[in-house]
């Protein structure tokens, strides 16, 4: 029997500003039992919350992640861009977003934006962040659209759950899934035919699809047999049964 999982895409970003403290907050408050958040590096390579490689969209600022340090966080507002509710919202330290998960007692997929860093210093930083919080390692995956860092993620931590991530399922997924020992497969629902998702299947891996953000749409994932959705909207989908 298998639990499926919806998961609050970006924390759950319907409700409340995307990879933040409130966010994650909120969307344990509501019920939700895994979140996606997504993880890059600052200059001084301190991991951090942030879905893009600079601070236009949700802070407002013309400036790359990579040119500010741990101590510039403080000063920015990423949550006014998303409702004056929010204003203050400060972008969070991933360390700090691990801690509240684990005090809350929810899973998270953390999937890393490498933005030109090396794989070799993302899986590095990330990896000394999730050892210094203790949270249960079958409640943390970690996902890439890219694969280096995941194999090198891979070397480091040969128990850990990781996850290719995919706009398109490439040719060879199948050999780097194995490769890598992926537990899932995360792949935009757009991008992916019924066959295909049989063929993820009958491999036995767990396929969890992305951003799902309509109920019907759910239910019809979960007929046939996806693991997972992320959803901006977690707290409308549909449960699914256990099978
Ligand atoms: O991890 C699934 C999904 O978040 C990937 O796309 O652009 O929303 O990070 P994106
Ligand atoms: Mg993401």
């Amino acid at each position: 029997m298998l639990a499926a999982k919806v998961i609050g895409h970006r924390g759950i970003a319907s409700l409340a500003p995307e990879n933040t403290l409130a966010g994650i907050h909120l969307a344990a408050e509501l019920g939700v039992e895994w979140i996606e958040l997504d993880v890059t590096l600052l200059g001084d390579r301190t991991p951090v919350l942030s879905h893009d490689a600079d601070l236009q969209r949700c802070a407002g600022l013309p400036k790359k992640l990579r040119e500010l340090q741990h101590t510039d966080l403080s000063k920015l507002d990423v949550g006014s861009w998303f409702s004056e509710d929010y204003r203050g919202e400060v972008l969070p330290k991933l360390e700090q977003a691990l801690s509240l998960i684990a005090h809350l007692d929810i899973g998270v997929n953390l999937e890393l934006k490498p933005y030109g860093w090396s794989a070799q210093r993302l899986a590095e930083a990330v990896s000394q962040a999730l050892e210094s919080t203790p949270l249960p390692r079958h409640r943390v995956i970690l996902s890439c659209f890219e694969m280096e860092p995941l194999f090198t993620l891979r070397h480091l931590h040969p128990d850990w759950l990781l996850a290719p991530l995919y706009a398109k399922l490439p040719p060879d997924w199948m050999q780097q899934a194995h490769q890598l020992g992926a537990l899932s497969l995360h792949c935009d629902w757009q991008g992916l035919s019924e066959t295909e998702i049989h063929q993820i299947k009958a491999c036995d891996y767990e396929l969890y699809l992305y951003t799902c953000n309509d109920p019907e749409q759910a239910e019809q994932f979960w007929q046939l047999g996806v693991e997972g959705i992320f959803s901006d909207y977690p707290q409308l989908m549909p449960v699914p049964s256990l099978r």
